[in-house]
């Protein structure tokens, strides 16, 4: 087969190897070369310049495609293998695993039945057996090896809706940490559940989520009627590396028989260390649980792996037979791994794990592993022997936050676009690379260290650049304060309507011009409330908005009283903003009537509507939620 070509398509044998050593020259080439940056950026201008043509009918030899690849493409690209790639979750591959990949696709495996793909089935079962050891898991669990953590984080939610409910419907609720990847929000998106349908939890102490938050919500759930049925907690979350914590969450799940679901998509590998496994403790009591072969396991994209301890209900959550597939109907041994996910036709992922796995030997994941543990632990030092930084979440796993204290800016709107301009500068210098995110809604710059080419002294030139680079200040106007309990000193009680000219007695509105304040008016309604009546239900997946014109509202979260708020001051402004990707936090605190309350209401959606409208709104009550947010 294949020896004398029987298509344009086809190649002799010498052409096939002399296009493949040439390919892999140019990689060498390429994967080698110390002068590459971190991150090479282009303009979608350039780019289409470079390369914007219509395919050709003619063909053109593969040595000039390859080096049209080599020039044109390859170059623009971040690079996670650079030993100062320290940006999001950093990925950095090997070539044994590269190669792993080349022979699945030159193979052009199809691991979707076992009929057709005995071997490349049996080693993904490998592979899924050691994961399954690593992570504490039974061999009687299942699992799939997916495209990425986004897929398996997926699969998860459908596998336990199937498993425990069966279609879809109105009342199942899904809980988060606010913490929580938004691959989650999106999985609850697609599979039907509705904003209100998914509670995003705020986490405490460490970014981590009190088990009794998430007590408290399932409970109010259940009063309200609601099915609680999801719960997904992080294993190395995406923004600071916390780990929530596993076993005490778990007894929660186990006893309101909700599934529990852990997104260790970077974190569960730090389990072949004794640090992670010391971190992760728990880990192997989640109905199931996400990693990703291609973050902390350093293998090239895509893959990514979702397991399920209870090793049918994956199969009975996918599996289908059409007709035209009976012919592949696995034997009584056998595994379709078609039938434990979403795709029919798939690669082998698997066998690239495999083949970088045994070539280096589990010891030498495990010792990189650790390394990057140890450099995260070296960064938090010298960021803490640092004057003019400061840590704004300590090392965990290899993550570790950050700022720098930038005492001439004034205010924080400054300060953020200093430390905008200094991880820029950082870029440009060739260094490093690393981005940042927002911790209790502050800026913060974050570094990710889990590549196995960094050596301590990029890690120490990096957190020198960041503390001493000189940075130019960024004069710019805050952004308005919003001053609770500026006097309302009208008696309103008794008026039907609240005017424009009253709303703007409002510090919220106050400088809302007259058509934005025509847009408030037309968006609300008013409410009256007599003392005791509860204004809001923490728990509750309400989502409306409520500004107080008169009275008092007493704020409690778990029955313990927080804040008394008056005429002027928002209530339930954090379940009413959109957070991110579409959902929103269930309420955090429940607000009762503490005289009578007259106030406004502006419904649940319009919220996002006039905070897009109208930005410097959105800007007070993401100020005020922020604050509210992470009360003590
Ligand atoms: C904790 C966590 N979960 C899920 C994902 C999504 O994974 P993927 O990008 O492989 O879809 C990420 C990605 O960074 C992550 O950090």
């Amino acid at each position: 087969m294949g020896a004398v070509p029987r298509s344009a398509l086809q190649l002799t044998a010498e052409e096939m190897r002399e296009a493949g050593y040439r390919t892999v020259d140019m990689l060498v080439r390429h994967l080698t070369d110390e002068e590459a940056p971190p991150i090479r950026r282009a303009t979608v201008g350039a780019m289409q310049e470079l390369l914007g043509r219509a395919a050709a009918e003619e063909p053109t030899p593969f040595a000039e495609v390859l080096a049209g690849l080599e020039g044109d493409v390859l170059p623009y690209r971040a690079r996670g293998d650079h030993p100062g790639f320290f940006a999001f979750i950093s990925y950095c591959g090997t070539w044994p695993g590269a190669l792993g990949d080349f022979i699945a696709s030159a193979a052009n495996v199809y691991a979707s039945s076992w009929m057709e793909s005995a071997g490349p089935s049996q080693v993904e079962l490998e592979v899924l057996g050691w994961f399954k050891e690593w992570i504490g898991y039974p061999a009687s669990a299942t699992g799939i090896l997916v495209s990425g953590g986004s897929a398996a984080n997926m699969t998860a939610l459908a596998c336990a809706r199937e498993a425990l409910v069966g279609p879809m419907s109105d009342d199942l609720v899904a809980y988060v940490p606010d913490q929580a990847h938004s691959s989650l929000a999106r999985a609850a998106r697609v599979l039907g559940f509705r904003p209100d349908q998914v509670r995003v939890l705020p986490v405490g102490q460490g970014f981590r989520l009190d088990p009794a938050t998430l007590q408290r919500a399932i409970t109010a759930d259940r009063t309200a009627g609601r099915r609680p049925l999801f719960v997904s907690v992080s294993g190395g979350s995406t923004n600071t590396g916390s780990v929530d914590p596993l076993a005490e969450i778990a007894a929660v799940c186990r006893e309101e028989g909700v599934w529990l679901h852990v997104d260790a998509a970077y974190g569960a590998f730090a389990a072949l260390t004794e640090r992670g496994r010391e971190a992760l403790v728990g880990l192997e009591l989640a109905d199931s649980v996400t990693l990703d072969p291609h973050k902390w396991l350093y293998q090239a994209y895509e893959c990514g792996c979702v397991l399920v301890r209870n090793g049918t209900l994956l199969r009975r959550a996918f599996e289908i037979t059409p007709d035209y597939l009976l012919d592949a109907v696995p034997g009584e041994e056998e595994v379709n791994f078609s039938d434990l996910g979403m795709q029919l036709s798939r690669t082998s992922h698997a066998i690239k794990v495999w083949t970088s796995i045994r070539t280096f030997g589990v010891a030498a994941f495990r010792d990189a592993i650790d390394r990057s543990i140890d450099q995260a632990l070296l960064a938090q030092r010298l960021i803490e022997e640092s004057v003019t930084l400061e840590i704004t979440s300590p090392a965990q796993l290899g993550v570790v936050c950050f700022s720098r204290r930038f005492e001439e800016a004034e205010g924080e709107h400054e300060s953020d676009a200093m430390h905008e301009e200094l991880i820029a500068a950082l870029e440009r210098s060739g260094i490093a690379f690393i981005s940042s995110t927002r911790l209790r809604g502050r800026f913060s710059m974050r570094m990710c260290i889990m590549n196995f080419t960094t050596r301590d002294e990029d890690v120490a030139a990096t957190i020198d650049f960041l503390a001493n680079e000189p940075v130019a200040r960024h004069p710019s106007p805050p952004p308005a304060v919003f001053e609770p309990h500026v006097a309302l000193e009208r008696g309103w009680l008794g008026r039907p309507r609240v005017s424009a000219d009253e709303l703007r007695l409002l510090p919220l509105f106050s400088d809302l011009d007259d058509q934005q304040v025509g847009r408030v008016l037309a968006a609300s309604s008013e409410r009256t409330c007599v003392k005791g009546d509860a204004i809001v239900v923490e728990g509750d997946g309400s989502r409306e908005l409520y500004i107080v014109l008169e009275g008092e509202a007493a704020i409690t979260r778990g029955g313990e009283p927080v804040a008394t708020l008056g005429a002027g001051e928002p209530i339930g402004e954090i379940a009413a903003l959109e957070w991110g990707a579409g959902f929103g936090y269930a309420r955090t605190a429940s607000a009762t009537a503490a005289s009578a309350v007259r106030a406004l209401v502006i419904p649940a959606g319009r919220v996002d509507e006039l905070v897009r409208e109208i930005p410097a709104l959105g800007e007070r009550l993401r100020a005020i939620a922020r604050s509210r947010l992470h009360r003590p």
